[in-house]
């Protein structure tokens, strides 16, 4: 990895740019490294990717708690775990890669089972962003042409990723010149207890959500609001994650454990608790906030433990969980569901905040 210098200086931080890599076809990856009190993120040009996270854990020992990589080429030649990306231009799933809008029906490639998952088969997550160094951070900004994967219209996303304060915080703008859908979240994986050390089972999750969005055997939502009420889906009271996940649960069994959208309180648009994640291994605790209506709450069911790239590192059924912030699946066919639809003249705001604290025993 090359030294550059550093490009930004804040009141309480420091943004420094580094070169990660180069695709296959000669394009420069980029590493921005954001520091501020408590946190050291790092986020590459590459699908505007969450390379790491640094926090303290109890006892301040600083670790990565993000899964990842340590080199590009894990990144390229991994394409089914998403890991750290901007996921989009419509991030989860579309049944069968169709919708209809202003009366006029698009295909995305399906490419995930008859689905079509995170944006089609080149999604965000696979494209290199321009990177620019801001105050506490570093804006990401891509391009999507019109007709790009099948969507309609040129979108263009600005994605600001800031520190502060031993959080993270992303912001994400986006404008279209048609009428258009959009879904964008982060498809981070976190581990508490840093990259590698075991699975995530044995963490405690609070999340505050009166019901959630059960699925079809392609993990499409039914359409229906189910309340968690009685079911292992509740985790109003904050709940081990691994309690209640081998139970004999229709949805835990066709997702594999949890995989599903939670339907979160309060207004779309304003911020609200997303979830609340302790570590009794490390005393680190993630919040969650988010002006977003839903979160995708997912236990790493399909990670298989593959290896890829140079250095050769796997990561584990369970080895982390995502807490991926976003209006719901499949919204273009559910005309109840939050809308996902941009036009003209319009710009998409959310912000979604992950602060890292620590607990005692
Ligand atoms: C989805 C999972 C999928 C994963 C890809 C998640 O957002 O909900 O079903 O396997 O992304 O790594």
């Amino acid at each position: 990895m090359l030294l550059s210098m550093t490009t930004a200086m804040a009141a309480h931080g420091s943004v420094t740019k580094t070169t990660f890599g180069t695709t296959p076809d000669g394009t420069a990856v980029d590493l921005y490294t954001l520091k501020s009190e408590g946190i050291e993120a790092s986020v590459m040009t590459y699908g505007a990717r969450v390379v790491s996270i640094k926090t303290a854990d109890r006892d301040g020992k600083m670790s990565n708690v993000v899964l990842g990589y340590s080199a590009l080429d894990g990144y390229l030649a991994d394409k089914s775990t998403y890991f750290g990306a901007i996921v989009g231009r419509y991030g989860n799933r579309i049944a069968f890669g169709k919708f209809s809008l202003d009366g006029k029906q698009y295909q995305i490639p399906t490419n995930d089972h008859a689905n079509s998952l995170h944006g089609g088969t080149v999604g965000f997550d696979r494209m290199v962003w321009q990177g620019r160094a801001i105050a506490d951070g570093v804006e990401m900004t891509l391009v999507s042409k019109d007709g790009d994967q099948g969507f309609p219209g040129t979108l263009t996303v600005h994605v600001r990723y800031t520190v502060h304060h031993g959080a993270l915080r992303i912001d994400y703008v986006s404008s279209t010149d048609k009428d258009t859908v959009v879904n964008l979240t982060n498809h981070s994986y976190f581990n508490l207890a840093g990259d590698g050390q075991g699975t995530i089972l044995h963490d405690e999750l609070m999340l505050p959500a009166d019901q959630y969005t059960p699925v079809d055997s392609g993990l499409i939502p039914t359409g229906v609001l189910a309340p968690v009420e009685g079911t292992p889906f509740d985790f109003r009271k904050a709940t081990v994650i691994g309690a209640r996940i081998d139970e004999p649960n229709e949805q835990l069994k066709l997702a594999g454990g949890y995989d599903h959208n939670w339907v979160l309180r309060g207004k779309n648009g304003e911020v609200k608790t997303a979830a609340r994640v302790y570590d009794p291994l490390s005393g680190r605790v993630l919040t969650v906030t988010t002006t977003e209506p839903g979160v995708q709450f997912y236990t790493g069911n399909f990670l298989t433990g593959a290896k890829y790239g140079t250095a050769q590192e796997g990561h584990e059924k369970h080895a982390g969980f995502c807490l991926e912030t976003q209006h719901f699946p499949d919204s273009p066919n559910h005309p109840a569901f939050p809308t996902t639809e941009l036009k003209p003249g319009e710009t998409r705001h959310s912000t979604t905040t992950f602060t890292f604290s620590t607990q005692a025993k």
